[in-house]
């Protein structure tokens, strides 16, 4: 079955999204500020003899034509961590300050994580979620080998998160990277669309909708949600978007991306959605030679 082809609609320059996604992607370093700087990362892998590749929107993420992004000193020393370009968006978009409280919804094995908590100088509190204790056992060793402390860690089904062990206190932010089915990942996965069926995209919406409204719940009001997914499939995210939209105060927020993109689609298969999801972004592949990614933030009112 040709899963992209359902997408033919939404993308105007359709030849192009369909070569790139035949593309394999570079592997791609995160420079991690808490323990060095950009300079002293490019330095030292000068000094291992691995060739990077900068990238023109965020002066630490380094492509590695040649290399895995996990065999080398610099990243066992916790200077780099291995995160596909477009999946830094996230934490670039919700802009967190040194100090604020933040959930991490969905957030093993961590990469979205450990920038947040760079991107606040390890000072506030992340808490972390995940349902799954194996993955979050992955996040833990990416935290200590990164040197995050600033961090908390529950095993929990986030639609339940739980405010008892914080006392009640509302957050200034929450990420939710929802679990989705992935089709953005398929230059780095060829194989991610075997297994794609539209139940499980149905099933899938059903918590990603679940999630973002705890995640709008425990934010206080004035704090923001950013939401993203890394898939096409409206059902998971303008969908979901609507969803919230319908039924709490949240409202979308207009973001300027550093990377090319297209609005959030207002009609799917025979739905339509709020305007406002035209405020959210697809990333495709063939815009910036990335993976392809879905991101939107949300406002609580005040
Ligand atoms: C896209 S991945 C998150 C990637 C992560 N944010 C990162 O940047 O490394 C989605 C995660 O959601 C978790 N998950 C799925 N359903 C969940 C639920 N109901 N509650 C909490 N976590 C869930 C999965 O185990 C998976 O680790």
């Amino acid at each position: 079955m040709d899963v992209l082809q359902r997408y033919e609609s939404l993308v105007e320059d359709w030849s192009a999204f369909r070569a790139a996604c035949r593309r394999p992607l570079p592997s791609v370093v995160r420079v991690n500020t808490l323990k060095t700087t950009v300079e002293r990362a490019k330095e030292a892998l000068q000094a291992e003899g691995i060739a990077y590749e900068e990238v023109k929107w965020h002066d630490g993420i380094l492509q590695l034509p040649d290399a895995n992004p996990g065999s080398n000193w610099p990243y066992v020393q916790g200077w780099l961590h291995g995160q596909e370009e477009v999946s830094a968006l996230p934490p670039v978009v919700l802009d967190p300050d040194p100090g604020d409280r933040v959930w991490d919804a969905t957030a093993a094995p961590g990469s979205k994580t450990t920038q947040l908590a760079a991107l606040m100088d390890d000072e506030g509190q992340i808490v972390a979620t995940d349902n799954n204790l194996g993955r979050l056992s992955a996040l833990r060793s990416n935290a200590e080998r990164l040197g995050v402390t600033n961090l908390a860690v529950t095993n929990e089904d986030a639609r339940n998160h739980s405010l008892k062990p914080f006392d009640g206190e509302h957050y200034d932010h929450a990420l939710v990277d929802a679990p989705c089915s992935c089709e953005g990942t398929i230059r780095k996965n060829p194989d991610t669309l075997e297994e794609w069926s539209l139940d499980h995209v149905t099933g899938i919406a059903g918590a990603q909708k679940g999630i973002l409204r705890r995640a709008i719940e425990v934010t206080r009001p004035g704090g923001t949600v950013v939401y993203s997914t890394c898939t096409f499939a409206p059902e998971e995210n303008e969908a979901v978007l609507d969803f919230a939209l319908e039924e709490t105060a949240a409202r979308l927020v207009s973001v300027d991306l550093p990377l090319e993109s297209r609005p959030g689609v207002t009609e799917w298969d025979g739905e339509t959605f709020d305007t406002s999801v035209e405020k959210a972004h697809r990333v495709y592949p063939h815009l910036n030679d990335t993976g392809g990614f879905f991101v939107a933030k949300l406002e609580v009112p005040a």
